[in-house]
């Protein structure tokens, strides 16, 4: 078969143009099909899917231009266990890690590439993740057999031909490889979500010395759109390591008080704790003239600037890949206002009308509704009418609360850092590290609930930075690396914080209201950035006192505050000891800075009473104020 393809027209680049006609050649499609990016392409390729029943076309009345797809139930979210970093030596990959030999990984990928797209269309997505032409953006170029990955790729990311314009003849791209690995043989018909079954066959892989990636029988969100968790955060985060800068799980909000100086917030919670949700909250009431801006919910590339000494963080992302599960008018209207047309809705359930539905969107289920499989649904089904990790692709300039300045290619400068994930014991809802290698240190050691399965036996695992499955490198020496920036270059690193909206009470309950509650804690955070507020000294970090947050329009009495804010230190100290078995998984990697900020927390929880209580310390509201930022 001869294949032709009109790439000498759109591109000069001869790599590029070498390299496609190279994985051509290795997978063998039926058709090779340049990405020009526009919206007549991605309507028909929409249609193409319509007809093929990959797509359901959702009632334009309700909500134009949008679309459903079921997956395959094998392939339903990112698989970490298949998830491989193929450095040179294995001590890079660190012990967190998935490692192969970069020249074993590659034969595997060989065998399995060969041929894998025949009777198929391969498409090419050149796209640039950040405002194309940013100096902090990066241009890659995605090879895959998934018309479901073109079309969200346009959703996510700035994609299609200005990005060749902006590619020189010479100039370097990330190369990302992907097909759902089910070829066609002659004649035979496709399925809606061709994928491979077996998850032993999924390969997600990574080589971060060469910046390539591979990715292999999965069409689902971070595993398939590559420019996501592969690029900006695996490849990326090697990259700003060897450039001095900063690849981040993080979504970034700014805050505009009613006087005073807007800033923002960059935020670090693992994966459905919340990013999406704080991304885009909305005060309450009582935060009259507060505004809360999104720029980003999933992903910060952050540089330190030596022009003004500081962090300007941009979101290279285009769109929202959100948990759709739990979003409401009340949990995220800004969200919600995103969705009403041009969405792509994975997994989620189809009503009698043609529209979407999800657990928790309305309090009423439907009577019926055709859930995520495809089957017939009714309240009394007794299984999810949305798989929980059902997801929505949405364009971020529909969001409502998108910041003015979410495209500026220079970025946003970032006055602090939150780190929280979801713990539903014994942890404050906030506290303030001492200083930046404290704040490393408390970001390194952060704990999860893996799931909110058995209530009190939830199992812990650390995800540091809320990077577990996304450092693309020894996570240790990412800890070094962060140890470093926040002081070269840089006048004043900015505040670190924990947070924690997840502590339960003893019937399973969450204690703290979350969501746009969360403001609450937020304008203390930005009262200290503007050395506002005030802050007490408790043997974890500072805190906030009770009078320190603005309680207007809630009803928390001082001693519920009192009981979410508690440090039980006997469990503290236990957790400190805990971090050690962590902390030897990186032998010769582990940063000292690390294991010296261990040992004073467990001294001072030594010296600390059996539970530290804001209720016993006096004189709450007579502590100084004490400026964090320039
Ligand atoms: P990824 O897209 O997977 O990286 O995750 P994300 O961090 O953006 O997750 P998302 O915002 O979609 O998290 C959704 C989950 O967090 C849902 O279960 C929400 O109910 C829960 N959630 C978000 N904010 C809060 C909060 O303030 N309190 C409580 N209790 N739950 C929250
Ligand atoms: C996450 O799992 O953190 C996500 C979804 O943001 S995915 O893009 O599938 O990785
Ligand atoms: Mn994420």
């Amino acid at each position: 078969m001869t294949r032709t393809h009109d790439g000498a027209s759109r591109t000069s680049n001869h790599r590029l143009l070498a390299w496609v006609d190279e994985i051509a050649l290795l997978c063998n499609p039926d058709r090779i099909y340049w990405c020009d990016g526009s919206q007549q392409e991605y309507d028909r390729l929409c249609n193409e899917m319509v007809e093929s029943g990959s797509f359901i076309r959702l009632n334009p009345e309700k909500r134009p231009n949008s679309f459903l797809a079921r997956s395959h139930p094998s392939d339903v979210a990112r698989v970490e266990d298949r998830t491989y970093i193929c450095s040179e030596r294995e001590e890079d990959a660190g012990p967190t890690n998935n490692w192969m030999d970069p020249r074993r990984m590659k034969q595997i990928l060989k065998g399995l590439f060969r041929d894998c797209m025949r009777g198929r269309t391969m498409y090419i997505i050149p796209f640039s993740m950040g405002p194309l032409g940013s100096p902090i953006a990066q241009i890659g170029v995605e090879i895959t057999d998934s018309a479901y990955v073109v079309v969200n790729q346009r959703v996510m990311t700035r994609m299609g031909q200005p990005v060749l314009d902006a590619l020189g003849p010479d100039d370097a791209f990330i190369p990302c490889v992907h097909s759902v690995g089910t070829p066609l043989q002659h004649g035979e018909e496709d399925v809606p979500w061709p994928c491979a079954t077996n998850i032993q066959d999924k390969y997600i892989t990574h080589f971060p010395e060469t910046r390539e990636i591979w990715s292999y029988g999965s069409g689902y969100g971070g595993n398939a759109l590559l420019g996501k968790k592969c690029l900006a955060l695996r490849i990326a985060s090697v990259m700003a390591r060897d450039e001095g800068w900063l690849a981040e799980h993080m979504l970034i909000v700014g805050v505009q008080p009613p006087e005073g100086k807007k800033i923002y917030i960059a935020a670090a919670f693992p994966s459905a704790c919340g990013k999406t949700n704080f991304a885009m909250l909305i005060p309450p009431p009582a935060f009259d003239g507060w505004k809360v801006t999104t720029v980003g919910d999933d992903i910060a590339w952050i540089k330190p600037n030596t022009d003004d000494g500081r962090f300007y963080a941009i979101n290279p992302e285009y769109g929202f890949f959100g948990v759709a599960p739990g979003t409401n008018a009340e949990s995220n209207p800004n969200a919600l206002a995103a969705l009403n047309a041009n969405c792509i809705f994975t997994n989620c359930a189809l009503t009698d009308d043609g529209d979407v539905w999800w657990e928790g969107l309305t309090k009423e289920p439907p009577e019926h509704c055709i859930d995520w499989r495809g089957q017939d649904w009714t309240p009394g089904s007794g299984t999810p009418a949305a798989h929980p990790n059902a997801r929505f692709t949405a364009p971020s300039a529909q969001c409502p609360s998108i910041d003015p300045e979410w495209e500026n290619p220079a970025g946003v400068p970032i006055s602090a850092f939150l780190f929280g994930g979801r713990v539903s014991k014994h942890f404050p809802l906030v506290f303030q590290s001492y200083n930046w290698e404290h704040g490393v240190y408390m970001a390194a050691t952060m704990g999860s609930e893996a799931t909110a399965a058995a209530i009190g036996q939830a199992a812990m695992r650390r995800d540091p930075m809320a990077m577990l499955p996304f450092c693309g490198y020894n996570m240790a020496d990412y800890w070094r690396h962060w140890l470093r920036i926040g002081r070269r270059n840089v006048a004043t690193p900015p505040a670190i914080f924990r947070v924690n909206w997840f502590r339960k009470d003893e019937h399973g309950r969450f204690v703290w209201p979350g969501f746009g509650e969360n403001m609450r804690v937020l304008k203390w955070v930005v009262d200290r950035c503007n050395g506002r507020s005030s802050a007490i000294e408790s043997p974890l970090g500072w805190v906030p006192g009770y009078t320190a947050i603005n309680w207007q329009g809630l009803d928390f009495a001082a001693k519920d505050y009192f009981a979410i804010m508690n440090i039980d230190c006997e469990v503290a100290r236990h957790e400190t000891n805990d971090q050690e078995e962590l902390f030897t998984r990186f032998g010769d990697h582990l940063p000292r800075e690390m294991e010296i900020q261990r040992e004073l927390t467990l001294l001072r929880l030594f010296h600390s009473p059996e539970v530290w209580d804001l209720a016993l310390v006096p004189h709450l509201e007579d502590r100084p104020a004490r400026p964090q930022t320039v």
